[in-house]
């Protein structure tokens, strides 16, 4: 595994992370036995920063990564976020009061006194408009209950204006290689001020591992089946935002850039990798094959000009129409 620094916490993160949505819920039937193994293997190979949230399976991914944590000795960096389980979800709704108490039920779940990283989760826009809800930020911060506060966007736009504040340590977005205007603005303003980035929905979902097919099924509870069209929250969260048949269709010609030995699973997170203004990539795994599988993609050797190029291609062509202006 190789380490770099988020932004300007002083902590060095595992290149290769580990996202916590799939072990609490809305992907379908999920043994805690499974995730807690995956958790394990991914530490065991030098993942150190898990990425988590209140509203993941109503605490279950929380409470699965505070049970691995109390097992480890080493340092392991949990970032968790607040916001969703406001109803309605609204701007008005992110306050000291609520934020407080959101912050304390992650406490208990996480069975911790401090918790290392708060994002807030994907607020409306108008969020990045009200100082004063970065200034609750700061307060809960000074009365010691967390460490650091970040982000969690949407949109580019939002994660522009969201460094503005001096305080936002880091900008979790979607990036992929079906996402990739992130990198044109906010990644060199990311790096100019020293904000991390965390590069959420690496794989679309499952998509750029290569595996699903026309065939494929997806559970009720699946995000895969409701959310399809964005029924339920952004459509952007699933698959990318990108159509199931056009997506399948880039796969099959990203397929031929796979090295010997590799997978396209991991091809996806080196290419990530490939931007140096990304602190961490944060797959979710299920199991112990998968969570090893994605460690592993940070021992690839870079991508040539060549392969980055092939990459860019398939996206200008085929995907960019579809995604490009929509976040
Ligand atoms: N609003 C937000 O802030 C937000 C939203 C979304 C995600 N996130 C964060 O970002 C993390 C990653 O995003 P994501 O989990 O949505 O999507 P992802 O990482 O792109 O896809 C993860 C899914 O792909 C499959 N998979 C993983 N590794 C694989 C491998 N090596 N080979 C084959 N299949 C593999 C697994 O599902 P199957 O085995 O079922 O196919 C897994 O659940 C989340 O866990 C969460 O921490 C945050």
């Amino acid at each position: 595994m190789k380490y770099r620094p988020l932004g300007r916490t002083g902590w060095d993160v595992s290149e290769v992370s580990f996202g916590a949505w799939a072990i609490g819920g809305s992907w379908g039937q999920q043994s805690d036995e499974d995730s807690l193994a995956a958790l394990r293997k991914a530490l065991d190979l030098g993942v150190n920063f898990i990425d988590t949230a209140d509203v993941y399976g109503d605490g279950r991914s929380e409470r699965l990564v505070a049970q691995v944590r109390r097992e480890r000795r080493e340092p392991i960096y949990v970032a968790t976020k607040a916001g969703r389980r406001l109803s309605p979800h609204t701007a008005d709704g992110y306050n000291f009061e609520n934020l407080s108490k959101f912050v304390e039920r992650s406490l208990k779940n996480l069975a911790t006194e401090c918790l290392d990283l708060v994002q807030l989760h994907c607020p409306p826009t108008d969020v990045y408009y009200r100082p004063e809800v970065f200034g609750a930020l700061d307060r809960v911060t000074e009365q010691g209950k967390i460490r650091f506060y970040g982000v969690s966007v949407e949109r580019v736009e939002e994660a522009l204006k969201a460094v503005e504040f001096p305080n936002v340590q880091s900008v979790q977005i979607i990036f992929n290689m079906f996402r990739m205007r992130p990198a044109e603005l906010f990644f060199p303003e990311a790096k100019r001020r020293k904000v991390g980035i965390l590069a959420r929905v690496p794989l679309a979902s499952g998509l750029l591992s290569g595996k699903l097919s026309q065939q494929s099924q997806f559970a009720v509870d699946d995000h895969r089946n409701f959310n399809r069209h964005g029924e339920a929250f952004d459509v952007g969260e699933t698959f990318s935002g990108v159509d199931y048949e056009t997506g399948l269709a880039a796969v099959e010609a990203l397929r031929l850039l796979v090295p010997q030995g590799a997978t396209l699973a991991q091809l996806a997170l080196r290419w990530i990798l490939m931007f140096d203004a990304v602190s961490c990539v944060i797959p979710g795994a299920r199991n112990t094959k998968q969570a090893e599988e994605n460690a592993r993609a940070a021992e690839l050797p870079g991508l040539s000009e060549g392969q980055m190029g092939k990459v860019r291609e398939i996206y200008e062509g085929e995907i960019r129409p579809l995604v490009h202006q929509r976040w």
